[in-house]
């Protein structure tokens, strides 16, 4: 997940014809596909598993995309074998999820696998510093996780500004939750890299125009 991507989050697509639905966007070139995976604890709804991720694998991998897991569920660490197996390329596990966010973090690159943390919009920024050099990227949540159109947090870009301060330059944020071309332009000048985005891209009419737009506007 290096340079500036916008990753479309399946969790709004037609899970009837999700194949059919990425097709065209992997073709106009997205190279990285969210995958929200929730359990029904962390967050209230129960979405998918490493069943979904591993149906997806042969044609992600094949566009030469890569599959990023975001792993809204409670003790993460105890999944991350299954979900490598099943052929994740990053996950992103939650620190409000386990009391071994670090174990955690090691454990999913032990199994070559790369390795971020997500923020809740109420854990403090500050909360990274200890895991800097553990990290692949810090996902800064948007939204309280569990939904999708759900309506940005306005003072978000601010704690995406103070991550980028607290974390190593090469360390990218990400931000994941009512983004749009506002709100990811928005985010941008604060410092995130990368932008999931599930309502703007599959509740448009036209999925690949909506991905290019947001891309466009963030690499601006
Ligand atoms: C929310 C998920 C997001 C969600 C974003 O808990 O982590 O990835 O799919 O949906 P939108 O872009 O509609 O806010
Ligand atoms: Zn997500």
């Amino acid at each position: 997940m290096d340079g500036i991507e916008v990753a479309p989050s399946i969790l709004s697509a037609d899970f009837a014809r999700l194949a059919d639905q990425l097709e065209p966007l992997l073709a106009a070139g997205v190279r990285v596909v969210h995958l929200d995976v929730m359990d029904g604890h962390f967050v209230p709804p129960i979405t998918f598993g490493p069943l979904i991720v591993a149906a997806l694998r042969e044609q992600v991998h094949g566009a030469g995309a890569c599959l990023d897991v975001h792993l809204m569920v409670e003790r993460p660490e105890r999944h991350l074998e299954a979900f490598a197996e099943s052929g994740a390329d990053s996950v992103t596990i939650h620190l409000e999820a386990t009391p071994h966010p670090h174990y955690a973090l090691t454990a999913a690159r032990r199994l070559g696998l790369r390795a971020g943390v997500a923020l809740n919009p109420g854990t403090p920024a500050g909360a990274v510093a200890e895991l800097g050099d553990a990290l692949d990227h810090v996902l800064c949540m948007t939204v309280d996780p569990g939904w999708a159109g759900q309506r940005f947090i306005e003072r978000s870009p601010e704690k995406v500004a103070r991550l980028r301060e607290l974390l190593p330059s090469d360390v990218p944020i990400q931000v994941d939750g009512g983004i749009d071309v506002a709100t990811a332009v928005a985010c941008r000048r604060a410092g995130a890299q990368l932008f999931v985005a599930a309502s703007a891209i599959f509740q448009a009419g036209d999925a690949v125009a909506a991905w290019r737009e947001l891309t466009r506007a963030v690499r601006a």
